[in-house]
């Protein structure tokens, strides 16, 4: 197989990030099989690509009807599976759901489709067995495909060859600039020091040492960057943060980093997410730190 042979994509998890690589496979010619467990949640997603597609056109992309009308939409894993070629799983970051997910789909996928899975913080080996076709599977991971073309392609030491080349040419085929990571590591590359700035800035907003706005504009101020890492956390979704922060301080029985996971918690408890609902640590779709004034 070579990446010239994807043709039909399944997207499972329908979410900010299934959203994104799913669009990115329609605008680059290819069918997407988008699945997930409610129509709540596909008539979200259905709403959210329209506006992503916007965004795209916004900024001189062409094709997005095009892109938007390569996408079909199901809660029904049978029919979703059917003739897919490569597959990029998006559920929340939860090692047990992706296993489970994925053992149900290897089933129902043809024989040759590579499994890819969208992880932020695990790493394949953790649940290669479970997927039944280990030698098919490995990381291939994205950030926000609206600011960046970083991918991040990680094997676990019993990806065959052949997975990781389909892997990366079909990463440059959809226009990204692949990473390849030599070895497994939690957080790949760009996240490894992402987390480490992530974790920094919670803890100093969860020990009171300064206020959010004042950590975002010192780090915006002094770096000349737009966003700083409390609107960082804000795009990534403070669920999906609080996932990662809670798992490694438990694996760790790290208490600054449970201090930090309770911190987020509390704007969690309020409904405050980010971007995906429209407030977060700061309020969307013009967030004070859009604001010249902000720096001033
Ligand atoms: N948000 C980010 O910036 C970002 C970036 C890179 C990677 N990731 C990773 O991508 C994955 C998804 O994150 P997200 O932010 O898109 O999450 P999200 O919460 O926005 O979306 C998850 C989706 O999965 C669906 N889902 C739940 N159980 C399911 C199941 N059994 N079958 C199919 N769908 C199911 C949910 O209904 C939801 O639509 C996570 O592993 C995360 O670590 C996130």
């Amino acid at each position: 197989m070579d990446a010239s042979n994807i043709k039909t994509v399944l997207i499972i998890g329908s979410g900010t990030m299934g959203q994104q690589i799913g669009f990115l496979c329609a605008l680059h010619g290819c069918t997407v099989h988008m699945y997930d467990i409610s129509d709540e949640a596909l008539n979200t997603a259905k709403v959210r690509l329209e506006r992503l597609a916007e965004w795209f056109k916004n900024h001189n992309v062409k094709n997005t009807k095009n892109a938007l009308s390569r996408i079909y939409y199901f809660t029904e894993p049978e029919k979703a599976a059917h003739r897919v070629d490569f597959v990029s799983e998006s559920v929340p970051e939860d090692p047990q759901l992706k296993a489970k997910v994925f053992a149900q789909f290897n089933t129902l996928c043809p024989e040759h489709a590579i499994f890819t899975t969208n992880t932020s913080s695990l790493v394949p080996s953790q649940i290669a067995k479970e997927t039944g076709r280990p030698d098919r599977f490995l990381a291939f991971h994205f950030h926000d495909v609206r600011t960046t073309k970083i991918v991040d392609v990680m094997p676990h030491p019993h990806t065959s060859q052949e997975a990781i080349q389909v892997t990366i040419a079909f990463a440059k085929k959809l226009g990204q600039i692949p990473i390849v990571l030599k070895k497994e590591n939690h957080g790949y590359v760009f996240n490894t020091m992402l987390m480490t700035l992530l974790s920094s800035a919670l803890t100093l907003a969860a020990n009171e040492v300064a206020d959010i706005y004042d950590i975002d504009r010192s780090f915006m101020g002094v770096m000349g960057t737009p966003i700083g890492p409390f609107g960082i956390m804000d795009s990534i979704g403070l669920d999906t943060v609080y996932k990662v922060t809670k798992y490694w301080a438990d694996l760790l029985h790290d208490a600054q980093g449970k201090k930090n996971a309770a911190f987020l918690q509390s704007y969690i408890d309020k409904g405050l997410l980010g971007t995906k609902n429209g407030k977060g640590f700061y309020s969307y779709p013009h967030p004070e730190f859009f604001e010249p004034e902000f720096l001033q």
